[in-house]
């Protein structure tokens, strides 16, 4: 068994587990709405979940809606780093089958991802792609479709489908409005910033922070940097991003002519190699390096694994690198600092997250048969209910536009 995991049957942890489930769900109104509405009819009648998130109080959320709404569910780990070990003990105690904990190697995280497809999900719910790419390569049988949180997973996925190789329907939830613009922007920037502070304890004020990618998650981490007193630079490859940078009030640099100021530098672009050799170099001692992306690829650890005269642990998920005579510091090993150094984004913006989720299982559940294999937007439906549910639960109202106006939008 690749899980000897002690801590899954911890009843003290699984009660603390019980506290921040309660938390999290005390701010997920959104996901209860969902429940008042659906949970009498039990869309997902003993349907069988294969789960491959980041375990937080805000996906244990989404896997106890899941289970009142039918559903059997199996969970590992998006990533190694990321689990809440509380949260782990917490499922384990509601019956769901865990295949992860805090600080598991590679080797048992991808052990997690087989543990859950061994169990013949019948509808995979991904962060990343990690467990969609392992299910086409290890056997789909019995797999009807599927939904993808992130937009690396989305990618991916559509490569798939563009050669032809896509075996069943997928959603990409992160393409709903109700999603990136609130969970990657607004969440990912604040957590990002906790992560870095959580980690370093340092002053922000004054910095110089260097983002790299102005998609929609280095657009939240810019404004909450800039909130907190840094001297923001932003660098893209889109020239389209890199004027609106410019225009919301960013310094705008090639990062090969940043490296020498910058303090912190944030990747977020979703492409590999972006902080390498040619700008570590460049860096001046002290540099930090934190990424934010799906994939701990964003930074190359490798060249400073490997050419550095020495490296250690300065503190938790903090570690020095001594290179040409400078220390470069890396942040919880180039990945997801939000999730590692802090506790994910915030369960106001993942309830809009999951509850695209949710309410794209039950459509799959119903739809399945008739669905292309391909990568699918989240139906405008949902998209709309679940900004207009959103807004209903933070108790605001919005105008309706009159008969009038309807009139005078569907007039040439
Ligand atoms: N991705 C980013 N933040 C998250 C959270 N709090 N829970 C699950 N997945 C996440």
């Amino acid at each position: 068994m690749a899980f000897n995991n002690s801590r899954i049957g911890n009843s003290k942890l699984a009660e603390q587990g019980l506290n921040s489930w309660q938390w999290a769900n005390s701010r997920m109104g959104v996901i209860s709405r969902i429940l008042n509405e659906f949970g009498k009819t039990k869309p997902l009648n003993q349907t069988k979940l294969g789960l491959c998130l980041h375990i937080t109080k805000e996906t244990s959320v989404l896997v106890m809606a899941a289970l009142r709404l039918g559903a059997k569910v199996t969970i590992c780990s998006a990533n190694p780093l990321s689990v809440q070990d509380d949260i782990v003990a917490f499922l384990f105690s509601k019956g769901v089958s865990v295949f992860a904990r805090r600080d598991e190697t590679v080797k048992q995280y991808k052990e997690g991802i087989k543990e859950v497809l061994n169990r013949r999900p019948e509808v995979l719910v991904d962060d990343g792609s990690a467990m969609h790419i392992v299910a086409h390569s290890s056997g789909s049988e019995g797999i009807v479709g599927g939904t993808e949180e992130t937009t690396s997973g989305i990618r991916r996925l559509k490569i798939l489908e563009k050669r032809g190789k896509l075996k069943y329907p997928v959603i990409g939830v992160n393409d709903a409005l109700s999603k990136h613009l609130f969970d990657n922007k607004y969440g990912t920037g604040q957590s990002t910033m906790d992560g870095i502070i959580r980690i370093t304890n340092l002053l922000i004020a004054g910095k110089n922070i260097v983002v790299c990618g102005y998609g929609s998650v280095g657009k939240g981490i810019a404004i909450r940097a800039r909130g907190f007193g840094a001297i923001v630079t932003v660098t893209e490859t889109n020239a389209h991003r890199a004027l609106e940078a410019h225009m919301d009030g960013f310094i705008v640099k090639r990062l090969i002519d940043a490296v020498s100021e910058g303090d912190i530098f944030i990747t977020c672009t979703g492409q590999i190699h972006v902080i390498r050799k040619e700008h570590i170099i460049k860096m001046k001692s002290g540099s930090i390096l934190a990424n934010a992306g799906h994939f701990d690829i964003e930074i190359d650890t490798k060249y400073l694994k490997s050419n550095c005269d020495d490296r250690y642990l300065v503190r938790r998920y903090l570690e020095c690198f001594r290179i040409r005579g400078k220390r470069v510091y890396l942040l919880s090993s180039g990945r997801v600092v939000n999730l590692v150094g802090s506790e994910g984004n915030a369960p106001e913006v993942m309830a809009m997250s999951f509850a695209n989720q949710l309410l794209s299982i039950i459509y799959i559940c119903r739809n399945h048969r008739k669905m292309k294999r391909a990568v699918h937007d989240v139906p405008m439906e949902i998209d709309q209910y679940v900004a207009l549910t959103s807004l209903k639960s933070l108790g605001i109202k919005i105008d309706k536009l009159t008969d009038i106006q309807l009139k005078y939008s569907n007039s040439y």
